[in-house]
């Protein structure tokens, strides 16, 4: 279902050489199946693609149900892992030119950074509209998303007075958390992400699938993607022939050969956020203790007339993945014209997705010359089934390889230093001294 090529990358590799890299990553994997690793208390996601109970599962799709009947459009409030999952299945899927209908809502993301007139054009996009909510925060206190859901709570109040609470689900913490002491105060339907499962590995809980089945999505079909390749993953302890340790041993292998910075790049723009969610697996996983490969991405061949300048000929500390689906659209064929005025003719009867397709191999070439070791995730298409076993695929790898990296991949210790200063900052009762310390250093005195 999904194999790792090297072919653009092989001869960057002394197999020798990659030898410890494997046995590590094999290490790696054992030490993630006997939960003796770092973090080993947030292994929920390991087991859940088979965990997950079908009544779980129909109480999303009611509750995703009751929102879309009364809404044109859904609000999806969350940040990071609380919303990046759901996005990269939808903007995948769904079509790209759609228009709402009731039944059929408008699915708009909010929460995910501060920006007041993106915040102000919503509201007042919002005021005309039949809209519901989905607040999702495992915390339940991340300043972002809390922000918004008191903006769209109070315009929900004006709208709808008592009949607000009917268009909220709040998704948070079984027991902790703000959202849930609010969730619970004023009555609203409310989805548990469970304790051993973190943000970023949480897409097959409520946090991805209610936002997903609100779109219309048949979450099922998801979740068979992720069973279906959780098997052999656990069961190949080859660590070539398991594509996730092999990709582990890969990166680490290129790590130390000083390509510090890996791409996923993709040729498809629907994948644009599953390269979002996969930049916070990685970076949040394995960038700390002054160590990790940057993930970076890149939309193909958009940024290959902008950033592709860099790869083909800047710095060489890049290795490349591409996300290759086998089978993509080619219903478009070119035909020829009489007078070939835009010299155009030499592509007649090839579809677009043919030229797409050379495009991929001419690039693959191009970087591989260029001294950047690129690597193809082939996967069979676009579809649910597929995005449910790359992700996992994923999941499973960025967990082996921060493992054999030596760190722990399921914190995330850093994101809390950005939020301390803006607190610090905005006067937060209990940070007033830090406040005074910090306006000192912005503005001198
Ligand atoms: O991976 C993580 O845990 C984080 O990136 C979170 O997803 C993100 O910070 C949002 O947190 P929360 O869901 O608590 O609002």
């Amino acid at each position: 279902m999904i194999r790792l090529e090297t072919r653009f990358a092989s001869s960057f590799v002394d197999s020798k050489k990659l030898e410890p890299f494997l046995s590590k990553a094999e290490s790696a994997r054992k030490t993630l199946h006997s939960s003796t690793g770092k973090g080993s208390e947030y292994l929920g996601w390991l087991m859940l693609p088979n965990e997950i109970q079908n009544f779980e599962i129909d109480r999303i799709v009611q509750a995703a149900e009751r929102l879309r009947v009364l809404s044109e459009v859904i609000v999806i409030i969350g940040i990071g892992g609380s919303y990046l999952g759901s996005r990269a299945v939808l903007e995948a899927t769904l079509p790209f030119f759609r228009s709402p209908s009731k039944g059929d809502p408008e699915i708009i993301f909010a929460g995910h950074h501060l920006e007041s007139r993106y915040l102000s054009e919503l509201m007042e996009y919002l005021k005309d509209r039949d809209f519901s909510v989905n607040v999702i925060s495992k915390s339940g206190t991340t300043t972002e998303p809390a922000v918004v859901f008191r903006l769209l709570w109070e315009l929900l109040h004006k709208k709808y007075g008592t009949g607000a609470a009917e268009r909220v689900v709040a998704t948070t913490d079984s027991s902790k958390g703000a959202l849930k002491t609010f969730a619970d105060a004023e009555g609203l339907e409310t989805f548990t992400i469970p304790d051993t499962v973190g943000g970023r590995y949480s897409v097959l809980t409520p946090v991805g699938l209610l936002p997903l089945a609100a779109a219309g999505i048949p979450i099922r079909k998801l979740i068979f993607g992720f069973q279906n390749i959780l098997t052999s993953l656990h069961s190949d302890s080859n660590p070539i022939s398991n594509p996730a340790t092999h990709y582990a041993a890969l990166r680490n292998y290129f790590l130390s050969s000083g390509k510090i910075v890996e791409i996923l790049a993709n040729f498809n723009p629907s994948l644009h956020y599953l390269s979002e969610w996969w930049k916070q697996l990685f970076g949040e996983s394995e960038g700390k203790e002054n160590k990790g490969i940057f993930p970076a991405s890149m939309d193909f061949t958009t940024d290959l007339h902008s950033l592709g300048q860099y790869v083909q000929e800047g710095k060489r500390i890049l290795f490349e993945t591409v996300l290759s689906p086998s089978l993509v659209n080619s219903n478009i064929t070119l035909t020829p014209t009489s007078d070939n005025l835009d010299s155009l003719n030499f592509l007649s009867g090839n579809t677009i997705g043919h030229v797409n397709e050379q495009a991929r191999l001419g690039t693959l070439l191009a970087h591989a010359d260029g001294g950047v070791p690129c690597l193809e995730l082939i996967f069979p298409d676009i579809s649910l089934e597929s995005l449910g076993a790359v992700m996992y695929f994923f999941e499973y790898s960025c967990a082996i390889s921060g493992y054999s990296l030596g760190v722990n991949p399921f914190d995330q210790p850093g994101v809390e230093a950005y939020k301390k200063n803006m607190f610090a900052l905005l006067n937060k009762s209990g940070f007033e001294t830090e406040g005074a310390i910090l306006r000192k250093r912005i503005h001198g005195g």
